[in-house]
């Protein structure tokens, strides 16, 4: 009435009534529930409308419902940064000039920290990035476990152990969500390789598919509540895993209460009567039937699209399928688009640079640290000498679909330079020529690295620079470039490329203070491990790469990350390459080694890794106290607790990640040596000790057992081992489960 009485005395006979005082229909009432608003639009809908939801209708966008007022979605790669426009219907970017992003960190790197506060950052900021870009779906993060050192997209995934990958995505999504940005975890399911990725039929076990696949999806799911997640490329039981009856419906929609969207990766879709009746909502990506990029109308061609109608038309198939889809489609859509109390983002903001700096420092890895070589005393060098391409050469363009047109990309060379000039000479060699493309989607990093001298050229350069230096700094391992960290091939190797090895070894032989920087997403073979007293597992860190190697180089930042996958010390070491169970043969990859994933084997078998999972020095030291439970015995419904004392012996202040495993001693089915159960990432004064306390419970113990197809835990007794890494292992105590 009071607004009426306004709005007559401004002459607007009501015509601009807030929209709460008009009849307004359900569906845009926003003291409805979502339900009874999708449930209204959906009531409003022709069957047509609810087909053009299902599929796309460009690159990464799907249309809404027009007629209504209901919003396209909009996707958008994920998961390192926002990535930039593409034309309609082209991978080739747009050409905008407001696309430029800030680059985070690659998940590798994040799951370096062991620090899910990070992750919570990481997926807020990312989240404000898509959200000012105006996207609804973010496509990350990805959470396939690493099963051999040779797939493409390891960089882009959390590592080896599901428990440490659950622990991170959950904070990730729940990070991205806050900005009413949907996150989409991927591949789901089973996507571990890139070699025929898009017709490879999976052969894992039910064991190894619930203990070590799917946990970090089910964490999404049940913890993160995520409103989207991607079909994998490949097959899992024969089936393509967009649309997977067992994967979708009776694992992720039946056991898990998943009422987000499926998503197909792009491309994904093979079958229309797959695609109706296994959960599948949305296609993206497909070229159907000879379709190309001269047939303007590809879209309407889609598996869910026109051939989908076709058969409702025909009477083939009924409408309950596409109603359930239709639903899912207006549920996200609801929760994002048409949600208007989403906070509005930011983009390229300080924030996010800080944000992707600290994920880097965090995420760095001292592998090995002999005579506390680093870090660097700059007070008493007089001329540094950087070697190594990856010094130079800008890593956020390239990979694949993650790759980025970020803002801006400090240089490892850059970073060091800041620190260390003018006080100190800095003088750089190349030492080797890798891979000089600069572009990716016709964006271009603008470097121009080509090179022509020859590799003896290059050696010997690098070796007169080196000689005569006070440390050499060596920045090398892998690139984004096809066959290395890169999307749609696996790696050749495990070795490093481009001659790097010999270099390292030389340069071992000119200068004893030699460091060498790995840059990687992925375990490399080190044959030259004992020639070089300190190694650093970098990562692909995005806009912050110089200055986060600088600040840990240079002990600005105490180095904290520790390994999220073991780095075998030659590739038969792997499981599944020590079975042959890689990359598969006539279509299929048996996944042989089971549950015994990264250390889970390493342990097992008794092969000593290269860097074990979890390892990671510091430029201080930590001594464990003794581990101490408050009961020897726990019952299935309560728990005990662990405590034990950690105190910072050295001389620096510094994180600790104290790394709970969980030993089987006994028990029916073949279990690992030891699983990770819990970590508390923690900070320490020098002197300063602190006790940290793990609740233990039966959930903790338990196995999937598949003659039973459930989880159980059996009487018995238990070790927890408390350490500094998988391969460190400080403190034991026992008790029995009763
Ligand atoms: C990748 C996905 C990505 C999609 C869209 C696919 O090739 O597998 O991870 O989100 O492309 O770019």
């Amino acid at each position: 009435m009071k607004q009426r009485i306004v709005c007559l005395l401004l002459g607007l006979s009501g015509c601009f009534l807030p929209i709460q005082a008009q009849n307004i229909p359900v569906y845009l009432d926003e003291s409805k529930t979502i339900e009874e608003r999708v449930e209204d639009a959906l009531s409003r809908m022709t069957i047509e409308e609810k087909i053009a939801l299902l599929h796309a209708q460009s690159k990464f966008s799907s249309a809404g419902v027009p007629r209504l007022g209901i919003p396209e979605v909009w996707m958008t790669d994920g998961p390192h940064g926002i990535r930039p426009e593409v034309l309609w219907d082209e991978w080739a970017q747009a050409g905008w000039t407001n696309d430029s992003c800030t680059a985070f960190p690659a998940l590798t790197a994040l799951a370096a920290t062991w620090n899910p506060e990070l992750a919570m950052n990481y997926g807020k900021a990312i989240g404000e990035e898509a959200r000012y870009r105006k996207k609804t779906v973010l496509l990350g993060p990805g959470v396939n476990i690493y099963r051999t050192p040779l797939n493409g997209r390891n960089f882009e995934y959390m590592g080896e152990d599901p428990y440490l990958a659950s622990r991170m995505v959950v904070p990730y999504v729940v990070g991205v969500q806050s900005n009413g940005v949907a996150a989409c975890v991927k591949h789901f399911a089973l996507n571990n390789q890139e070699t025929e990725r898009g017709t490879i039929d999976v052969v894992a076990d039910e064991r190894a598919l619930r203990e070590i696949y799917l946990p970090a999806f089910k964490a999404a799911v049940q913890e993160g509540q995520v409103w989207a997640i991607m079909g994998a490329y490949n097959k899992y039981l024969g089936e393509h895993c967009s649309h997977n009856a067992y994967l979708l419906k009776k694992i992720l929609r039946e056991e898990w209460g998943f009422n987000g969207v499926v998503i197909s990766d792009w491309g994904g879709v093979h079958d229309t009567r797959e695609a109706i009746f296994n959960g599948l909502d949305m296609e993206f990506g497909t070229w159907t039937g000879g379709d190309d990029w001269s047939n303007s109308d590809s879209y309407s061609q889609y598996f869910l699209a026109n051939p989908y109608l076709e058969l409702i038309k025909a009477g083939e198939v009924g409408t309950a399928e596409l109603d359930e889809k239709a639903r899912n489609v207006l549920r996200l859509i609801f929760r994002t688009e048409m949600n208007r109390n989403r906070p509005w983002g930011k983009f390229v903001s300080e924030d996010h640079s800080k944000t992707a700096w600290e994920i880097a420092t965090e995420s760095i890895v001292l592998l090995k640290n002999n005579g506390n070589l680093l870090p660097i005393d700059v007070s008493k060098a007089n001329k540094i000498a950087i070697i190594g391409e990856n010094a130079i050469k800008k890593m956020t363009v390239g990979g694949g679909s993650s790759s980025l047109k970020a803002q801006y990309e400090i240089l490892p060379l850059e970073g060091l330079r800041k620190y260390l000039e003018p006080q100190v000479e800095v003088v750089y060699a190349r030492g080797y020529v890798g891979d000089v493309s600069t572009e990716f989607d016709n964006v271009s990093t603008g470097q121009d690295l080509r090179d022509n001298r020859s590799p003896e050229e290059l050696l010997k350069e690098a070796l007169v620079v080196a000689k005569d230096a006070d440390y050499v700094i060596f920045i090398g391992g892998l690139n984004k470039s096809h066959e290395q960290d890169s999307e749609g091939a696996d790696r050749k190797s495990m070795d490093l490329p481009y001659g790097q090895d010999k270099l390292i070894s030389e340069l071992a032989k000119v200068n004893p203070n030699l460091i060498v920087v790995n840059i990687s997403g992925n375990a490399v073979t080190m044959p030259w491990v004992n020639e070089v007293p300190a190694i650093v597992q970098a990562w692909f860190l995005g806009s912050e790469a110089g200055h986060a190697i600088a600040s840990v180089l240079c002990g600005e930042v105490n180095p904290s990350g520790k390994l999220p996958f073991t780095f075998p010390v030659k590739l038969k070491d792997n499981a599944a390459h020590s079975l042959g169970a890689y990359p598969g043969n006539d279509g299929k990859v048996e996944y042989k080694e089971s549950i015994l994933v990264g250390y889970r084997w390493h342990d097992t078998k008794k092969i000593k890794p290269l860097f074990g999972f979890g390892h990671g020095l510091s430029y201080t030291t930590f001594e464990y106290g003794k581990a101490q439970l408050s009961s020897s015995t726990l019952s299935r419904h309560e728990q005990i607790i662990c405590s034990v004392e950690v105190t910072n012996t050295g001389n620096k202040p510094g994180y600790e990640t104290v790394q709970l495993y969980i030993s089987d001693l006994k028990s029916s089915l073949q279990r690992p040596l030891k699983e990770l159960k819990a970590f508390r990432k923690l900070m320490l004064n020098p002197g300063e000790t602190k006790t940290i306390e793990f609740a233990i419970d039966n959930e903790m113990l338990q196995f999937y057992d598949d003659t039973k197809s459930a989880w159980v835990s059996e009487d018995g007794s238990f070790e927890i081992l408390i350490g500094s890494s998988s391969t460190d292992i400080r403190t034991k105590a026992k008790f029995n489960l009763k």
